[in-house]
């Protein structure tokens, strides 16, 4: 084992809050839903229960109606904005942990089939009871998800809040978010820049109007068809889309191995209409997958990397395919490191600015998975190459300029630590 996996398993270590890991200290001082999801992929490379751990703490937070939560707060910490009191969720989720009012992408199911599937090499029989347990916590979501955030059956799963992209302040947001006002009743008190320099953060403006949606939407006290109703920012986001797709793929695995026939046959009928839906945003002109702004009625165009996230759930056909490879080409050429969270062409991009340029290691595994998944290895390999050395380079920063390659935002972060444990096993492994 080499000197770096041991630092990324320090970190994952170092974060561990008792059964839960924070995604870095003090910047993010709580459980994060999809944080959480990558960091217990990257616990299943050296400790199996720890990673089940993981999932389970994090349903702890899993509210009645199937939501999973985008932040747990477990134990109170004074690092963070918005706190509990913000959100005020107690009477959705009786008697458990307090939460926010929000969901994240539903990474939850992948991992539960990576996890599964390390356990079964290693003979580890006795986690069927744990997998069927998180198995049913993760059908409970998707359920969830089709009901309330595509009621109007378009095969795409729509955010309400930037948040819950975990691509906050992506630009693909821009035109959707000035809509929304930025008069908020809760006084603004961000801790976030007072651990990261606010250049690499989302504007004030940005978080007015994140908070501003927190409260319209408290006020529909968390309820999610009158939140439909009432909400300023409504994307069908492709990236959600692909994630839940992908998610839901591997609970249909798992539901196999565990012999669920309903389940199995109820999953399908979702992932079938979750894969027709994301088949419908490719647009050929942009050479990517394009979300839909709910409100105005119209494509998102603005290039950042959820054009190649549905790579995880679809088999792109072979237009698609060497559109793609040339696209990716394009955005990483004269990058030390890609794929850029926007196009560096693009007037949009910043490159230390949050997801506005910056790499993410999580996206990229997530690229890299899309491509081999299209049998597009040569560029996968370069990716996931790039990503282990940006890493080994620069540290488990949060994410890293595609320029310079220098590393940006929170420090010791949980997940690149896992993103490189995965990464690293997956090619010890080749
Ligand atoms: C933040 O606070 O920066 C988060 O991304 C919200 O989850």
């Amino acid at each position: 084992m080499s000197d770096i996996t041991d630092a990324a398993r320090a970190i994952l270590a170092f974060n561990d809050r008792g059964g839960y890991t924070v995604p870095t200290d003090a910047l993010y001082p709580f459980q994060w839903n999809w944080d959480s999801a990558f960091v217990s992929m990257g616990f299943a490379t050296f400790n199996i229960d720890r990673a089940y751990q993981e999932l389970e703490r994090l349903i702890e937070g899993q509210w009645d109606d199937g939501m999973l939560p985008h932040i747990v707060f477990h134990v109170p910490s004074d690092t963070y904005f918005p706190g509990p009191d913000v959100w005020n969720t107690h009477h959705r989720h009786h008697k458990k942990p307090t939460t926010s009012g929000i969901t994240q992408p539903p990474v939850f199911g992948m991992a539960l089939r990576y996890i599964y599937e390390i356990a079964l090499t290693e003979g580890r029989e006795d986690v069927l009871a744990r997998t069927r347990l998180l198995f049913h916590a993760a059908l409970r979501s998707h359920r969830w998800w089709m009901k309330v955030r595509d009621p109007e059956k378009r095969g795409l799963v729509a955010i309400l809040h930037p948040w819950e992209s975990g691509s906050d302040n992506s630009p693909a947001w821009d035109e959707a978010l000035a809509r929304v006002s930025t008069i908020t009743k809760t006084e603004i008190c961000r801790q976030d820049t007072k651990h990261v320099s606010a250049a690499m953060r989302p504007h004030h403006a940005d978080y007015q109007r994140f908070i501003h949606l927190v409260e319209v939407y408290r006020e529909c006290k968390w309820d999610p068809v009158k939140q439909w109703s009432a909400a300023p920012f409504k994307v069908a986001d492709v990236q959600m889309t692909a994630i839940l797709a992908r998610a839901t793929a591997d609970l249909i695995w798992i539901a196999s191995h565990l012999n669920l026939l309903d389940e199995i046959n109820e999953l399908s009928t979702i992932h079938r209409i979750l894969l027709d839906g994301l088949r419908g945003r490719w647009r050929n002109n942009l050479r990517g997958f394009v979300s839909l702004d709910l409100i105005s009625g119209k494509d998102i165009q603005k290039p950042t990397q959820a054009y190649f996230i549905p790579l995880i759930a679809i088999e792109l056909d072979t237009y698609q395919h060497e559109a793609v490879q040339d696209e990716i080409e394009r955005w990483c050429n004269g990058m030390i490191v890609g794929v850029p969270s926007t196009a560096p062409f693009s007037s949009d991009f910043e490159s230390k600015r949050y997801w506005r340029g910056p790499v993410w290691a999580v996206i990229n595994w997530l690229i890299v998975d899309g491509l081999c998944k299209n049998h597009l290895a040569e560029l996968a390999a370069i990716i996931e190459g790039n990503t282990i050395n940006a890493i080994e380079r620069a540290g488990f920063r949060e994410y890293f300029d595609p320029i310079t390659g220098e590393g940006l935002g929170g420090n010791s972060f949980s997940w690149t630590a896992a993103a490189y444990l995965v990464l690293r096993h997956r090619l010890n492994n080749q």
